[in-house]
């Protein structure tokens, strides 16, 4: 299949309503008809005989899961286990930290706003430090991100924590190189890479990180809920998940492939949305969608006279561009922007405030085209 089957002509595979223009792959995915029909199909299964299921098929099903995932991220499948979403892998990690006063845990001010919480969290319990590297936005070089890294770590640094792509500003970070500056401080890295795959070409074990945490429910088109963390055999002696259950001091695989009885069905559909991929092939989805968010990043800078976040290098799938606007740069006029965009022109786009302005992210997906941008575009903001 080639690209010219991407756009309009694909939307059809997912169950997005018509009229809307859906700007906001970002935030939770959407997913592809057939992918939910093979979760359905893991469910059916799952009941004709629930105790050979969960007892007999589901180990197998599960570890095989896995390891096609771990083939498209870089990892092997043993490497990896699933978890809810971001959110659960994260506080897994940092819920394991045996943090002491006086130590300190580094991010940027570019953190996922939930992920900050655990972060407060586990520092707060333990009279550990939270230190946020003060990241410029809008930023002109990833040269930037690490100074303001490197000047953040010091001797009592005990992890790093860094997006791999931030959520609010979209950008691209440094990864390789940022993991490569921690570890010459001595210092472990978890990296938060909710929006990576699918939208990045990853290679997770060639990174040198310690942790590494990604969503399928977003640009891997995976059912709402499927989402992984992978370790490095030396970080694994104690990790644990968030909930403890039967495995517990039997191993990595065994404290997270069973947390307690559950619906596995996103986790196994897995496999299901990388045969979606594959369809058209990782690369060209790739591809098709860096190049539309490029292209409509330009259309709104020019139909708004103002400047993206970052520049293309540091871009993916998701952009955020200045909105010209004089409101103050308030969580309450972002909300309110975002209601009317939806309910009186039919644009879903999330409005961001971030470093004293209103930002418009915009994603670029397979069913997207230029005229869904263009909407946007058109629409008299003031
Ligand atoms: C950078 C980042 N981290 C973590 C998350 C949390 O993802 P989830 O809600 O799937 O746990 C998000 C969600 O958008 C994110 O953008």
């Amino acid at each position: 299949m080639t690209s010219n089957h991407f756009g309009r002509a694909i939307r059809d595979r997912f169950f997005l309503e018509d009229g809307i223009a859906f700007l906001n792959h970002g935030a939770y995915g959407a997913t592809p008809r057939a992918v939910l029909a093979a979760a359905d199909e893991w469910r059916r299964r799952m009941e004709a005989q629930p105790a050979r299921f969960m007892q007999r098929e589901l180990p197998g099903a599960l570890r095989r899961a896995a390891a096609a995932l771990g083939a498209f991220v870089g990892a092997r499948g043993e490497d990896l286990v699933f978890v809810d979403n971001a959110t659960t892998g994260v506080n897994a990690v940092l819920r394991s930290l045996a943090l002491g006063a006086g130590d300190e845990v580094s991010t940027t001010t570019h953190v996922y706003g939930a992920v900050r919480m655990p972060l407060r969290h586990v520092c707060a319990a333990a009279g550990a430090r939270l230190v946020e590297a003060d990241v410029p936005f809008p930023l002109g070089s990833e040269d930037e991100i690490y100074s303001a890294v490197a000047a953040a770590l010091t001797s009592r640094t005990r992890l790093l924590v860094i997006d791999h792509v931030t959520s609010s500003t979209a950008l691209i970070f440094p990864v390789a190189r940022l993991v490569a500056l921690a570890r010459s401080r001595g210092v472990r890295v978890l990296i938060d890479g909710a929006h990576a795959p699918g939208m990045l070409d990853l290679d997770i074990a060639a990174l040198g990180c310690d942790f590494y945490v990604g969503n399928c429910h977003k640009w891997l088109f995976a059912p709402k809920g499927c989402g992984f963390l992978w370790a490095a055999r030396d970080g694994r002696d104690r990790l644990h998940p968030a909930v403890i259950s039967h495995g517990y001091g039997k191993g990595f695989l065994a404290e997270f492939d069973w947390t307690g009885t559950r619906d596995h069905s996103a986790w196994l559909a897995v496999v299901a949305a990388l045969e979606f991929i594959a369809r058209f092939g990782a690369a060209e989805i790739r591809a098709h969608n860096h190049d539309l968010l490029l292209r409509a990043a330009r259309l709104l800078g020019d139909a708004w006279g103002t400047p993206a976040g970052g520049p293309p290098s540091m871009l993916g799938s998701m952009a955020t561009i200045r909105l010209p606007l004089p409101q103050e740069a308030t969580q309450a006029n972002a909300v309110a922007l975002h209601a009317r965009l939806f309910e009186r022109h039919g644009v879903e786009v999330p409005i961001v405030p971030f470093a004293g302005a209103l930002w418009a992210r915009i994603s670029a997906q397979i069913y997207n085209d230029l005229d869904d941008y263009r909407r946007l575009a058109e629409i008299a903001l003031a």
